[in-house]
């Protein structure tokens, strides 16, 4: 009988939150959660293959555990996830070791498949691409002492960017009930949690018909409710999705964190249109002054890539202009990675590798010195801190802003999940450091 679980999570907040389900799936059927993958009876691999490099690394941790499984044969191997789904049945041939392959949207029949697996040492495939029968939801004290959760709204994506493999693994895009999302955040915080990020490869097209029409604003109104909820914030956003009345949310949920993740991908229209973008550089700058206008205080992050097949120099400079005009207060930044059976992978003048490394090089250089900027104007301000724990390095405690710095600060309360003022004293690179007022 599997006893003990490991579960590896690589990628996305999106499987950060399927391996929360796994977990509290397994714990609610008597499996024990172990710290090392060498201790447990079960280990479930959740894989990322949004580009090669976390695919690699997936292949490469599969590799590492089928070869400590001819140590252990009992050890129940699975890989789930993203690439799961995209390799199906032939992961079972290229990895001898490996009992179950299941992809993302099958994860609620975890339970059955490892009854199986269990009784008979059946291999099983489960890679369906049509939507699963809801999750049951089990938080039953899994996220006490946790401050922060996921909470998943919607899931897939229609949009087909010509770069983007996801929406070959994740299916199409489906909206999960307000009843089902309101009892989960109701169940998350009645554990304890206090800010929830809700979760959808692109929330912003949320739609239900069910006691009326339900649209990402109006759940987020309902949502922002909820009482003991602190802070709310969401991701992914679209730009061509991402309506005025949505931006006017920001302005009136008090709750809704002044902090918006919008991904540009690249500030050459060429490029956008060559991505299947969906909007203009010019709409991306409207959206984001608009969005400083209602919220003064949003920190808006993105993610942006290099290197696109056909970017030339020109393409280039608009993307770091682009950078300039907007300041992010941080970017999350790839060189192009080719997908099979993307539509970018057969396009021609691929942009060699070298050169994409210099300019990512570029932009990360002049990103670093924005948010530097941006951090070292917060020195003197008040900010208002969720307390998370210690920080690892030293005896401060750490702790984020609404707008999701990180702080770390000096306090003669050691409390964790309460609200504490702080005063910055430094802006680093990548995070705040301060002392906290009064009581805190
Ligand atoms: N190559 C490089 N980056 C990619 N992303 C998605 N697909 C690719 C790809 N083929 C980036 C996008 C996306 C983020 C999650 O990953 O910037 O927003
Ligand atoms: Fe990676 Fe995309 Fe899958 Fe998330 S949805 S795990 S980013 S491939």
């Amino acid at each position: 009988m599997t006893k003990t679980f490991y579960i590896k999570t690589m990628g996305c907040q999106m499987n950060e939150y399927d391996s929360d389900f796994l977990a509290q799936s397994m714990i609610h059927h008597g499996l024990f959660p172990v710290d090392e993958p060498e201790d447990a009876d079960l280990v479930l691999i959740n894989t990322c293959i949004v580009r090669a490099k976390p695919e690699q690394k997936a292949l490469s941790f599969l590799g590492r555990m089928s070869a400590f499984k001819k140590r252990k044969p009992g050890l129940i191997l699975g890989l789930v996830g993203c690439l799961a789904q995209k390799d199906g049945a032939s992961l079972l041939k290229r990895f001898p070791q490996l009992d179950l392959v299941m992809g993302p949207r099958e994860l609620s029949s975890i339970q059955e498949v490892l009854g199986r697996i269990d009784s008979d040492r059946q291999r099983v495939v489960a890679t369906r691409l049509e939507p699963g029968p809801p999750r049951p939801i089990h938080t039953l004290g899994y996220f006490e002492g946790r401050i922060k959760a996921h909470l998943s709204i919607m899931e897939g994506c229609n949009n087909f960017c010509s770069y983007c493999i996801v929406p070959h693994v994740r299916g199409r895009e489906v909206s999960r009930s307000p009843d089902e999302i309101l009892d989960e955040a109701r169940a998350l915080i009645s554990e304890g949690v206090r800010d929830i990020t809700l979760l959808g490869q692109n929330v912003n097209s949320y739609f239900r018909e069910e006691g009326g029409r339900w649209t990402f604003s109006s759940l987020l109104r309902e949502i922002g409710k909820l009482e003991g909820l602190w802070r709310l914030r969401f991701t992914t956003s679209h730009p061509k999705d991402l309506s005025d009345e949505l931006i006017r949310r920001f302005g009136d949920i008090s709750n809704l964190c002044p902090h918006l993740h919008l991904p540009f991908q690249a500030g050459s229209n060429r490029i956008l249109k060559g991505m299947k973008r969906g909007y203009t550089r010019e709409r991306y700058l409207e959206l984001t002054a608009k969005l400083k206008e209602v919220r003064p205080d949003i920190s808006i992050t993105s993610d942006v890539m290099v290197g696109f097949p056909g970017e030339s120099r020109a393409d280039f400079e608009l993307t770091l202009d682009l950078i300039r005009q907007v300041e992010f207060d941080s970017l999350f930044s790839f060189k192009y990675s080719d997908r099979k059976g993307t539509l970018a992978e057969k396009m021609p003048e691929k942009i060699d590798e070298p050169e994409k490394t210099a300019r990512l090089n570029t932009l990360q250089h002049l990103q670093r010195q924005i948010t530097f900027k941006k951090n070292r104007e917060l020195e003197g301000k008040q900010v208002e801190v969720l307390v998370e724990g210690q920080s690892k390095k030293n005896k401060m405690l750490t702790g984020r802003t609404p707008s999701n710095k990180i702080v770390n600060f000096t306090s003669n309360n050691g409390k964790f999940g309460i609200l504490v003022k702080v005063l910055i004293k430094d802006g680093l690179l990548n995070s705040l450091r301060g002392d906290a007022l009064k009581n805190g």
